[in-house]
């Protein structure tokens, strides 16, 4: 285990009925708001009229941006950027799923920073301070909810990353289960694989000594396997989606991986693929992880073993650690199906045409992932296998 610190500074509140507190966590930041909220689910929801009717209680000025799309542009953060300049924001207030989040993360820290906001998503530039922000959440997926990563897509130029600060966690979240209801079942399934992709890129490592961390990981795996099922036939269960829901935000918000680093590659293949697709974040990865853990399969088939065994319930007895990790994989893939996520690329109408540009996308910043370095032809051999 490596040395490590931990530091996750945002205040969660969870369950029924928790929205109210918006009342007491608001004031501590001013009175001036910009609520930052997505394409309309939340006025269908009347969840907006709600935050709107407690945020009059308590005589707060409220500035809205509304539109942040699903893959959240930079171009829309920039317009929040501007208003938060102009008006003179004191909070920002994001109500929605991680897209709504992440862009509120780049207003936040672009509000405080002289140049274009592209700068910061690319690293040419860092946030040296940022706008306090708090969520809301309506969908369990990204964790961004818990912690300080965002990821923007620039869709002029087809680039989308990840970024992140000290500065931008949010100060508080409020995650009511029942804001999730409404959540159709293929976003409740891109969901479900999303958080399941964050534990399996915190599980591919080299570092020693991790069994806790380790066994955390397939708890957190094998409660989201045995919930899922149930959540997607049943989407208003309240236990269900707060199952979901806890698990979403444990998933990614450093608890997991304390004391070692995970791989990340699919995330970059997939945010790859989404920068040229604009294809859903959860989907994406559905394709591509059992494809990435394939192709990776003879780096450390120990770990893929122990991932089949406890996980996915292989009986490793008379087979070698290969063969008991593939078939770990091949349950992955079952698994996934079942539920009914996507499999191919194909699903979304995506073929070979353009697999050089993804490729080019995804090796921006030269070979990437920890547990297993991906050089082009890695990146091309995985995304030809996903076709
Ligand atoms: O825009 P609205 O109308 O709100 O509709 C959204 C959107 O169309 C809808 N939705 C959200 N809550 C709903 C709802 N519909 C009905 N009822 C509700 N309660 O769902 C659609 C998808 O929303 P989005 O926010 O895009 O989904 P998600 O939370 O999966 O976020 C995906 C984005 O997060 C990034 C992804 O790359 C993608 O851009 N990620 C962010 C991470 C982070 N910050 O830590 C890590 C992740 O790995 C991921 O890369
Ligand atoms: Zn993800």
């Amino acid at each position: 285990m490596q040395n490590f610190t931990f530091n996750n500074p945002t205040k969660l509140i969870f369950g029924k009925d928790q929205l109210d507190q918006l009342k007491t966590e608001v004031p501590r930041f001013g009175k001036k708001v910009l609520l930052v909220y997505g394409g309309g689910s939340i006025k269908r929801t009347g969840l907006y009229d709600k935050v709107m009717n407690l945020l009059k209680e308590i005589g707060a000025e409220v500035f809205e941006l509304s539109g942040v799309e699903p893959n959240p542009r930079v171009t829309t953060a920039r317009k929040g950027i501007e208003i938060c300049k102009q008006e003179g924001i004191e909070l920002l207030l994001a109500v929605g799923g991680g897209s709504v989040i992440d862009c509120t993360k780049l207003i936040a820290a672009g509000a405080k920073y002289e140049g274009d906001a592209w700068e910061l998503v690319t690293k040419k530039a860092f946030a040296k301070e940022a706008l306090p922000f708090g969520t809301v959440l309506t969908l369990a997926a990204t964790g961004s909810e818990m912690n300080s990563g965002s990821v923007i897509t620039n869709w002029e130029t087809n680039e989308k990353y990840g970024w992140g600060s000290p500065f931008t966690f949010p100060q508080f979240s409020i995650l009511d289960p029942v804001h999730t209801f409404s959540v159709p079942k293929n976003q409740t399934i891109y969901g479900i694989v999303d958080m399941m992709s964050h534990v399996f890129e915190h599980y591919f490592h080299h570092e020693e000594n991790t069994d806790f961390q380790d066994r955390m990981c397939e708890g957190l795996l094998l409660t989201v396997m045995e919930t899922a099922p149930k959540l997607v036939e049943d989407l208003e269960n309240y236990e269900h989606r707060a199952t979901i829901l806890y698990c979403g935000t444990m998933a990614l918000n450093g608890m997991l991986n304390m004391g070692y680093n995970g791989d990340w590659a699919t995330h970059n293949l997939e945010h790859a693929v989404s920068a040229v697709y604009d294809i859903p974040h959860g989907g994406g990865l559905a394709i591509l992880f059992p494809h990435w853990m394939e192709h990776n399969l003879s780096v450390k088939p120990e770990r893929f073993k122990k991932l089949a065994v406890r996980v996915f319930g292989v009986n490793p007895d008379g087979k070698t650690a290969e063969e008991a990790g593939m078939e770990g994989i091949r349950k992955l893939r079952e698994f996934w199906n079942s539920i009914g996520a996507p499999s191919r690329l194909a699903d979304y109408d995506i073929d070979d045409s353009k697999l050089d540009v993804m490729a080019d996308r995804a090796m921006a910043n030269g070979e990437f992932g920890r547990f297993a370095k991906l050089n082009h032809e890695d990146v091309l051999a995985i995304y030809r296998a996903s076709l």
